[in-house]
């Protein structure tokens, strides 16, 4: 049986730990649709333009290792922008989303343009400050030299741009759940996401 779980917000709201607990939780496959422009973005970054790397793209540059650098983040912002990059992944996105047993797909337009129909529809955010010190924390832990300011300019920059852009900006889905994650820990923020995948579970 397919059943979509489209979790969308901003950067560092969130939802990629909400989206893998909820993954987890219910024993669905889990997809994190920012690796897609985050792949191409890193090819972009080494000199191969944006719409070949997306043609060429493979499950395998999903897992290279520094696709969380925050250049590679930036340029995944960037070629997110084009219309025709965004084209060529629409077709893996649903075609994970449609598997039997259950998928959870995080994003910026899951519940909007590729997922429309999902069963349970989640959007997650935090306000910009409480998302750069979140990241702020996450890179000082992994060993990246910057400071607060600097990330909390690329948390602004980034959101700019996702919600600016013509082509699926990010925005909630009409129907999409509201879980604000500026005051509550990431058990509350995961326990509030099971309770709304489970009241649309009852009505499906
Ligand atoms: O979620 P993330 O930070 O890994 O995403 C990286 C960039 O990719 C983000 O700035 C916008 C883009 N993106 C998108 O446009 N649509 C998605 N479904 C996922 C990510």
């Amino acid at each position: 049986m397919a059943f979509t779980i489209a979790i969308d917000g901003p950067a560092a709201a969130g939802k990629g730990t909400i989206s893998k607990a909820v993954a987890q939780h219910f024993g669905f496959a889990h997809l994190d649709t920012g690796l897609l422009y985050r792949a191409v973005g890193r090819r972009m970054l080494d000199g191969v333009p944006a719409l070949d790397a997306a043609r060429a793209l493979m499950a395998q540059d999903l897992d290279a290792e520094d696709l969380r650098a925050p250049a590679v983040a930036q340029a995944a912002s960037k070629v997110a922008v084009m219309p025709e990059v965004r084209a060529e992944l629409v077709d893996f996105q649903r075609a994970f989303a449609r598997r039997s047993g259950g998928a959870v797909l995080d994003g910026r337009d899951i519940g909007t343009v590729i997922c429309p129909e999902a069963e349970a529809k989640l959007f997650v955010t935090a306000s910009a400050e409480v998302r750069a010190q979140r990241r702020f924390a996450e890179l000082a832990g992994a060993g990246v030299i910057t400071s607060y300011d600097r990330v909390l300019a690329d948390v602004r920059e980034r959101d700019a741009r996702d919600m600016g852009r013509a082509e699926a900006p990010l925005r909630p889905a009409r129907d999409a759940v509201l879980i604000d994650t500026s005051e509550m820990d990431i058990d509350a923020a995961v326990a509030r996401a099971i309770d709304a995948v489970n009241l649309a579970r009852r009505s499906t």
